[in-house]
Formats: structure tokens, C-alpha cells, sequence
């Protein structure tokens, strides 16, 4: 991806964030388990910015976990869908690279689908900046389970007609890429979970992907609508199980 199409991706979002917020799917509360187990602390009364939080699916887990949870989103459109869902919750814009935030004041900092966004050269010196002691950074991506026949089958034909696959799904990502600067001492864990929908919504879910959204309308609704007619021959009821694992990293900030 060239430093201009990966802008106008990251960009992408708020033309969609209605979309976006009524079709992507959220994150299991095995998920969250996971984050406070390696962390070694209970979200619940902990300070948490989190970082790319779009329309607020990642934030509104955390809120109802009881974490005093800022969230933070460089997008317009993707903030003001944030406000109609969670007016509770504070939303300031900022981007990972610069973090509007004060230095050693959060307990954890998470980034729910939103990592692969930043500059991870200046986003890794600024998660350290702003994580107290001790403090975790935690990183998470749903990605589509690989054995599952249908969608492994629909990951091909999306590459095949975009000439790559969606960033966010990529399964083995590495440390390395991750974490250019090696500062960060990361651990994984992979949470399996799953949801059943109808095929609209699953359609309207792979379509709020930037992939989709900087290809244009047209070029969109004609790979959707060769999608919709796989998918109802495969699923005849016209319901879909979609099987992701969440891939989690979280590094703590070693206490000085
Ligand atoms: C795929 S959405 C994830 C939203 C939300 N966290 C969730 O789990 O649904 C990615 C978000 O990252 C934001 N973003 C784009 N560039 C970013 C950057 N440099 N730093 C932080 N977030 C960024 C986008 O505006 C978008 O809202």
C-alpha cells in the first residue's frame, strides 16, 4: 500500500460511520477477560484512552466494564457517530501518532482494530509516553477463523478482485511489523467467538472495509451484489455464522 492510499484508507471510515456502526461485529467478553488477566488488572476503575475508536464498539465494552474509558478518533465522521451512541462517554480527535493526551496517566491504552493505522515508529514512543508504570497496551483485531470453509473461499475472492485482502484481517501479523522500534515486549493471545447474521448484514459489515470504501460505490455493489448470490446458495435460510478470532498483543510498560 502506497503512504497515500493507506491515508486515504484510514480516511475512509467516516463516510461510512452509520454503516459501520450498524453492521461490524463486536468483541467477546472472553476478549476483555484476556486483556485484564495478561495485564494483571481489573479494568473496572482503571483509567483507559481508547485509541481509534471509531464508533464507539470497542469504548462501549469498556465503559460497561466499569474502566473510566476517553476515547480518542482522528475522523470526523466516525466521532460524530461516536457521540449520537455514546454521549456519556468524552471523544477527543487526535491519531496515535500524537496522542492528545498527558504523559503517564492511563492504565491502559487499547487500540480495537485501529493499530494497523498508525505510524507504529511514533505510535509505540507515544503509548509509552502516556501509560503510567505498569501500565498495558493492548492491541486487538477480529480476524476471520482460517478453517472455516465459506470464508476462506470469500477471503479468495475478495483478493482476487481487489488484488489484496482486508489489512485488518491479516492473521499473522508480527511482532516486527507491529513494533518496528522493539521496545515493546509483546504476548498473544487468540480469542475464538462468533455470531450468526443474516446475509445482508454480513454484506454491509465486509463493505464498511476500506477496501471497499475507496473503490467507489459502483465497483462495491457489483462485487456485493456477486457475493449476496454465493451466499444464498450456500446459506439458503439466508443466515450466515460469522467465526472470527480476535488476535490480541499487550506489552505492559516496564516500571522505571
Ligand atoms: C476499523 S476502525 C476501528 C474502530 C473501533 N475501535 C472498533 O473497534 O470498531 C479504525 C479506526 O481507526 C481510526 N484511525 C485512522 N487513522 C488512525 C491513526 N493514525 N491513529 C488512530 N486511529 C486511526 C479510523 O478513523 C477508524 O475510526
Amino acid at each position: 500500500m502506497t503512504v497515500s492510499s493507506h491515508a486515504a484508507r484510514a480516511h475512509s471510515f467516516n463516510s461510512a460511520a452509520a454503516q459501520y456502526a450498524a453492521n461490524r461485529p463486536s468483541y467477546p467478553a472472553a476478549l476483555l477477560d484476556a486483556i485484564e488477566e495478561l495485564a494483571g488488572r481489573r479494568l473496572a476503575g482503571a483509567r483507559v484512552a481508547d485509541v481509534g475508536a471509531g464508533t464507539g464498539i470497542s469504548t462501549a465494552l469498556l465503559h460497561a466494564r466499569g474502566a473510566d474509558v476517553v476515547a480518542v478518533e482522528p475522523g470526523e465522521g466516525m466521532a460524530a457517530q461516536f457521540r449520537r451512541v455514546l454521549p456519556e462517554v468524552t471523544v477527543v480527535r487526535g491519531d496515535g501518532n500524537h496522542l492528545p493526551l498527558a504523559d503517564a496517566t492511563f492504565d491502559f491504552l487499547t487500540y480495537a482494530q485501529s493499530w494497523h493505522w498508525t505510524d507504529p515508529s511514533r505510535a509505540v514512543p507515544e503509548a509509552l509516553r502516556v501509560l503510567r508504570p505498569g501500565g498495558a497496551l493492548a492491541l486487538w483485531w477480529n480476524t476471520d477463523a482460517p478453517e472455516v470453509p465459506w470464508l476462506a473461499e470469500q477471503g479468495r475472492r475478495i483478493e482476487r478482485a481487489f488484488g489484496e485482502g482486508v489489512p485488518a484481517a491479516d492473521r499473522n501479523v508480527s511482532d516486527r511489523t507491529v513494533d518496528p522500534t522493539g521496545r515493546l515486549d509483546l504476548v498473544r493471545r487468540e480469542v475464538r467467538w462468533s455470531r450468526r447474521v443474516p446475509v445482508d448484514t454480513h454484506l454491509a459489515n465486509i463493505g464498511s472495509h476500506s477496501i471497499f470504501l475507496v473503490r467507489g460505490e459502483e465497483a462495491t455493489a457489483a462485487f456485493l451484489a456477486e457475493e449476496r448470490e454465493h451466499l444464498m446458495r450456500a446459506f439458503p435460510d439466508g443466515l450466515v455464522e460469522e467465526v472470527y478470532d480476535v488476535i490480541l498483543l499487550l506489552a505492559t510498560n516496564a516500571r522505571p
